[in-house]
């Protein structure tokens, strides 16, 4: 019997997951996404052409790869359409090896309209959501009112569509807002739940199985199975910086719940870190760097949101987070992406510890959103020449390779990829990688 390798990020997001699974992918007969939505952008470079994945699997550019969207995940039909019209346009074929879990829970229209209409409503303490429905929809689901892929061909469907849009209704009554004021990817209301219904019909003509079977018995046939991780570990519902955080678990235990596997069942997990930090919308990052310096981040690192657009908010390694999502997560590997950013920086700096009221701690603090974090700071030599041609931890710059080092020396993990540029092929392995 197999296990599910999985594969996540630790800090707020874009570590580079989709770069790393799609590296990964030849060596796994299927990639799996357990939770989360078109929330993610997961972006794949491959010989100068960029794609962005929001609900496909990152494995689905290598075409003897089964990919699925499992039970944790909430689909769109919408963007789900829009991602596989892009790809077959590109010529890539994704419905091919596409299969949905019956279980996955569907976004409506409506709860994308009142995603926006809660933020609106949180005015200046905004999560900064990427407003497609991903809260509103894992609510549903919890108070056990949601509608599910699998449902899509039931009689009744249209009625429980409705029955659950007019509850949206009166919600956003209560919020006195003019549903005529939002716009969902550009489309008043009434033109997107006419698209959405025009893109169940595509959709609906892709395979659905029960994934939790299909999932465990490939595992029984000795198939590697590879779960890719959404978001990062301190957007994780429970153990991020609540309330801004995302809606659903996104650390390694949403790979059971998600997938429908054992925990007996999980075996190496792959925790991504780039080499520096990162967050895109509202909450707190004590490691952030406001002036120059972040700048310098964000436009060396191209820092722009894969699914918004937002410029991200940049800052030092965070090894007080880190450390605390090595825990949670029980990461085994860990792999350092954009390693090729920091090239040129004559110091690079690691935050060790938060001085919280004058006091010093290296345990993540439940007070992180109410009192003021001051970050502790080890600084580090850095490396002037460019590493992306570089393949091997033998050929970097000695900075890096101590950089690495230190990192290892905190965690306790060992680093077994180093990614040095957006392309697939900019990657250097340690130790013969994972
Ligand atoms: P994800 O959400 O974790 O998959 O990450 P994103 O795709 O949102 O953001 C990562 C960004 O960094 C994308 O634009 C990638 O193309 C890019 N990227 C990934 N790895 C590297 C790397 O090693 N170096 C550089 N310079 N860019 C990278
Ligand atoms: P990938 O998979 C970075 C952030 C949003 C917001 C908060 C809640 O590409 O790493 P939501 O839309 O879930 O209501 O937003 O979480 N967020 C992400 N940040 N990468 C992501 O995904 C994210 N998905 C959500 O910016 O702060
Ligand atoms: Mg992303």
């Amino acid at each position: 019997m197999m296990k599910v390798d999985v594969l996540l990020g630790l800090q707020w997001g874009d570590e580079g997951k989709g770069k790393v699974v799609d590296v990964l992918t030849p060596q796994y007969d299927i990639i799996a996404r357990f939770q989360g939505g078109a929330n993610a952008g997961h972006t794949i470079e491959i010989d100068g052409d960029k794609h962005i994945l929001h609900l496909i699997p990152s494995g689905i550019f290598h075409k003897d790869t089964i990919n699925i969207i499992a039970n944790g995940v909430i689909i769109d039909p919408f963007i789900l359409n829009k991602e596989i019209e892009g790809l077959q346009k590109k010529q890539y074929d994704p419905a091919k090896n596409l299969f949905i879990s019956k279980k996955a829970h569907l976004i409506l229209p409506s709860h994308r309209l009142l995603d926006a209409v809660y933020e609106k409503a949180k005015g200046r303490s905004k999560i900064g959501s990427t407003l497609k429905g991903i809260g509103p929809t894992y609510t549903d689901k919890a108070a056990r009112n949601g509608l599910r892929i699998g449902d899509i061909g039931l009689s009744s469907f249209k009625e429980r569509y409705h029955g659950l849009k007019k509850m949206h209704q009166k919600i956003m009554q209560m919020y006195d807002v003019n549903p005529a004021d939002y716009l969902l990817d550009g489309l008043s209301f009434d033109d997107y739940e006419n698209a959405w219904f025009e893109s169940l019909k595509s959709v609906e003509k892709l395979r659905f199985i029960d994934s939790e079977y299909y999932i465990n018995r490939s595992l029984a046939e000795n198939k590697s199975v590879l779960a890719e991780g959404a978001q990062g570990t301190m957007l994780d519902v429970d153990f991020g910086t609540y309330p801004f955080v995302t809606s659903s678990n996104t650390i390694c235990s949403g790979v059971c719940s998600g997938l429908g596997v054992a925990p007996g069942n999980i075996g190496k997990v792959y925790g991504i870190v780039k080499a520096y930090c990162t967050r895109v919308g509202s909450g707190p990052f004590p490691s952030e760097l406001d002036g120059e310096e972040g700048d310098r981040l964000r436009d060396k690192g191209k820092e722009y949101g894969s699914t918004t657009g937002r410029p991200r908010r940049c800052g030092w390694l965070d090894m007080v987070a880190l450390r605390y999502a090595i825990m949670l997560n029980g990461v085994t590997d860990l792999v350092m992406t954009k390693a090729d950013v920091l090239s040129g920086f004559e110091k690079v700096k690691v935050c060790t510890e938060y001085k919280i009221n004058g006091e010093n701690t290296d345990q993540f603090p439940f007070e992180i959103i109410y009192e003021e974090i001051e970050p502790v700071h080890t600084e580090h030599r850095g490396w002037e020449s460019d590493i992306d041609h570089i393949r091997k931890l033998e050929d970097a710059p000695e900075e890096l390779v101590d950089y690495i080092n230190y990192l290892e020396s905190l965690t306790g993990v060992p680093f077994k990829m180093i990614s040095v540029g957006p392309e697939r092929k900019e990657i250097l392995f340690i130790d013969g990688g994972l």
